[in-house]
């Protein structure tokens, strides 16, 4: 099978902007299942739409929780995301997650969401008056999902601005093991007694939900709220942010910004549309089962890394007309942004939720905006991929 063909390092390459999805239709044409590397390891990446739907589903060859076991489990813990057993994992996943479903999420929009937005960008907006140029990453994107993800968990706002680099140090804790337990004890240190607090005064939030249910007759320890309180965050925070980053960065390079903030009843439309075009888990990597198995007629060697190329999925043209082309009138398709099967996402209500009010109030107070920098708002690396800043200042 293609040999001359490149076999891309998902871990190290940075793949800007349309590099990623090149490389990735390049290994679709020739077949949807070829070689790969991660971190330097021999892998497989799978870019066809109907085999990777039938990879997410089959949980006999490519077992959801063994990547995560892998990568994460050490710094965040025991949570349902690295959980094999199947009956575990719908438990624990069930008792953590149900503020997460679409009628909770919808609730909390009005409360909460919109008031977080307009706080921080109405910061940015008088020094945007002021002439000044603004990184909508640093004043903007990387604040808003942990903020409300962060009040929606329950946790006070002291320590708001610490948790990105808790969220980065806990899911790289593969790259770096000393700053993964660093974070991890610094942030258990600091939910310790919110915990208890919780237990004695418990609230509508995820944490009292956690302190007050029962599995089997029994409570969950502080250890087991510790590390869905520690999974939660991370997940939902990195994904969000690196999705919002890409969604504004193809505004720009797009040159809708202007456009979508007179027309804003398109703002569900376009939102939809940036999740499939360039979402923040362009490739999930995955590993096999612990025996050789065979797919799409490859053969897959025991505990091989597999690469679940999301992106290469959502522009796969089987099933996208044109699916290069970022069209906010596209009404069929049926994209893998947030996974399939048990382990499809569970926050996927709150992140749609999330963008569109993100860019209905980016758009509401700043209609008119030019991006200074165009290079640096590139969308680059392929596992959380994300623009490196989003430098924009009053249009001239
Ligand atoms: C645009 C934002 C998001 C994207 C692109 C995204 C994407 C995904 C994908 C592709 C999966 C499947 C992983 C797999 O099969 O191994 C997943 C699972 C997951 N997501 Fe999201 N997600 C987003 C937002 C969120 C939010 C806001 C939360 C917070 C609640 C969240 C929490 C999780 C968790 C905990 C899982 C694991 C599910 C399980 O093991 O059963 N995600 N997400």
């Amino acid at each position: 099978m293609a040999h001359e063909l490149e076999e891309p390092d998902f871990a190290l390459q940075e793949y800007p902007g349309r590099e990623l999805h090149d490389a990735l239709r390049r290994h679709r044409e020739r077949h949807p299942v070829t070689p790969a590397r991660f971190l330097g390891q021999p892998a497989f990446v799978i870019t066809g739409h109907a085999a990777l739907r039938r990879a997410f589903a089959d949980d006999v060859r490519f077992p959801g929780h063994r990547m995560y076991q892998a990568s994460f489990e050490g710094a965040i813990g025991e949570s349902f995301i690295s959980m094999g057993d199947d009956a575990r994992h719908r438990v624990y996943r069930k008792l953590a997650t149900p503020t997460f479903r679409s009628r909770a999420v919808a609730a909390y929009e009005d409360e909460s969401l919109v008031g977080i937005a307009r706080e921080l960008v109405d910061k940015l907006s008088e020094r945007i008056i002021a002439g000044e140029t603004v990184d909508l990453v640093s004043g903007f994107t990387a604040s808003f999902p942990y903020r409300v993800i962060t009040r929606l968990l329950g946790l006070p706002r002291d320590r708001e601005n610490e948790f990105h680099a808790w969220a980065v140090a806990l899911l790289g804790f593969r790259d770096d093991p000393a700053r993964g337990i660093e974070a991890r004890n610094e942030l258990t240190r600091y939910l310790a007694p919110i915990v208890e607090e919780r237990r004695a005064n418990p609230q509508e939030d995820v944490i009292s939900g956690l302190v007050q249910a029962e599995i089997e007759g029994r409570k969950l320890s502080n250890e087991e709220i510790f590390s869905h309180i520690r999974l939660l965050f991370p997940t939902g925070g990195e994904t969000t942010y690196g999705t919002l980053g890409n969604l504004i960065s193809t505004l720009f390079s797009e040159n809708l910004w202007s456009e979508i903030a007179g027309a804003p009843s398109h703002i569900p439309q376009v939102i939809d549309e940036a999740l499939r075009f360039e979402s923040s888990i362009a490739v999930l990597p995955r590993m096999s089962a612990s025996c050789e198995t065979e797919f799409e007629g490859v053969t897959i060697p025991p505990d091989s890394w597999l690469m679940f190329a999301v992106a290469g999925a959502n522009r796969d043209p089987s099933v996208f007309e044109s699916p290069d082309t970022f069209d906010i009138g596209r009404t069929s398709g049926d994209m893998l942004t947030f996974g399939r099967g048990k382990k499809s996402c569970p926050g996927m209500h709150f992140a749609k939720r999330n963008m569109i009010v993100a860019l209905q109030v980016l758009l509401e107070r700043l209609p008119a905006l030019e991006l200074v920098d165009t290079n640096a708002a590139i969308p680059r690396r392929s596992v959380l991929r994300a623009p490196d800043a989003l430098r924009v200042r009053a249009r001239r």
